[in-house]
């Protein structure tokens, strides 16, 4: 089959390697759709420099087999799922693994092109809400309690987006996004009760006026350019917390009262978080919980897909789609591809 490997500097090969084996927990999926990240990039180009694999962690497809512990899903069966990340046989393929517990059924009404934009980063939204700043899942007692303002410092990223769409599932003084060029989207999705656009005037100031005196405790750090968690600081509450999404930044010019929580998707397939002595096991099981739930919320209508491009030529775009997020010339979309569309297949 076609595999793409990520190399550093930027360049994408497309190889030919055998069709990989689910292990006992995975499931093997024909991929019909695959979506790109900012981390495919980033991991060969400085994060773990010298490792040059396929980085996809992010498809849609037909399940082709299941390995002898999956008991949930069968040859078929539609799909949208996360692939582990820096592990092999990544989801730029034309078959590709992953672990049953960041696995659900897409609904049928939901397209192979929506359904590959949620896993990776949909997870990690609820990782960041849920789990790291505690606000109440949709299942708790307490999520009908009115929570304190909420700000999303990259409302417009799809992380950004999908901690929003999970903020709409909860109840919130105030939901405040930081953002710019994608803010029509932002605001379709109708839980954004302030907006603050950090390409103009002083952001700080302006999410003094959202807030308009009320006390803030939870942020989303989507950004973490630096500033964007410097901003957030004289923001919170000296007890707030923020949730960060780049595990090896120092975030020291943060006040020590603030907890930090350092979100890392890859916990949810038992990796360690670098730099964070906290192993999260319990991360597993929730995004077992969450990737079911997903499935039922896009059925009845609670949840969506990130808007998306599909790029041409399949596969063979995959460097294309790297490239523009390198340079950050996407605004609130995924850049996705059809595997058929791969010339040659
Ligand atoms: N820890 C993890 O496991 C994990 C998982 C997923 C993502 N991440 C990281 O989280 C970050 C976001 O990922 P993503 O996939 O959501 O990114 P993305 O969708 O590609 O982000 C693009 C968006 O960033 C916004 N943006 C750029 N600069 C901004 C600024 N200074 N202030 C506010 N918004 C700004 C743009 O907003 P406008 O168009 O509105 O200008 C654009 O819509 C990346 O650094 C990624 O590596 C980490």
């Amino acid at each position: 089959m076609k595999s793409v490997i990520v190399k550093a500097p930027l360049r994408c090969e497309l190889i030919d390697v055998p069709i990989p084996e689910p292990g006992p927990d995975e499931v093997l999926v024909r991929v019909v759709c695959c979506a790109s990240n900012p981390r495919d990039w980033k991991a060969p180009d400085h994060l773990l420099p010298g490792v040059e694999i396929n980085q996809g962690n992010e498809m849609s497809g037909f399940v082709e087999s299941v390995g002898r512990n999956v008991f949930e899903f069968r040859k078929g069966d539609r799909v949208a799922a996360a692939h582990p990340m820096q592990t092999a046989n990544g989801t730029y393929a034309e078959f590709a693994t992953a672990p049953a517990n960041t696995c659900f059924l897409l609904p049928p009404q939901i397209s192979f092109e929506e359904g590959c934009t949620i896993p990776f980063a949909g997870c990690t939204a609820a990782l960041g809400l849920y789990q790291r700043l505690k606000i109440p899942f949709p299942t708790s007692p307490d999520n009908a309690a009115l929570q304190p303002p909420l700000i999303v410092y990259g409302g417009s990223s799809a992380l950004g987006c999908f901690t929003l769409k999970l903020a709409k599932l909860g109840r919130f003084k105030k939901v405040i996004a930081v953002c710019g060029s994608g803010r029509a989207y932002v605001e379709s999705l109708g839980v954004v009760t302030h907006f603050v656009d950090y390409r103009k005037g002083n952001v700080v100031d302006d999410l003094k006026a959202a807030l308009d005196g009320e006390k803030c405790f939870h942020a989303v750090d989507a950004i973490n350019d630096g500033k964007s968690w410097r901003q957030l600081s004289e923001i919170l509450e000296l007890d707030g917390s923020i949730s960060v999404y780049l595990p090896r930044l120092d975030y020291s010019s943060i006040p020590s009262s603030i907890y930090v929580g350092i979100t890392f998707f890859g916990t949810v397939h038992g990796q360690p978080t670098p730099g964070w002595d906290r192993r999260c096991e319990e991360d597993v099981d929730f995004a077992y919980v969450l990737f079911r739930l997903f499935g039922k919320w896009l059925s009845e209508g609670k949840m969506s897909g990130h808007p998306y491009t599909v790029l041409p030529n399949g596969l063979a775009s995959v460097e294309d789609g790297l490239r523009q997020l390198k340079e950050g010339l996407v605004s609130a979309r995924k850049l996705i591809y059809r595997v058929a569309d791969t010339p040659g297949l």
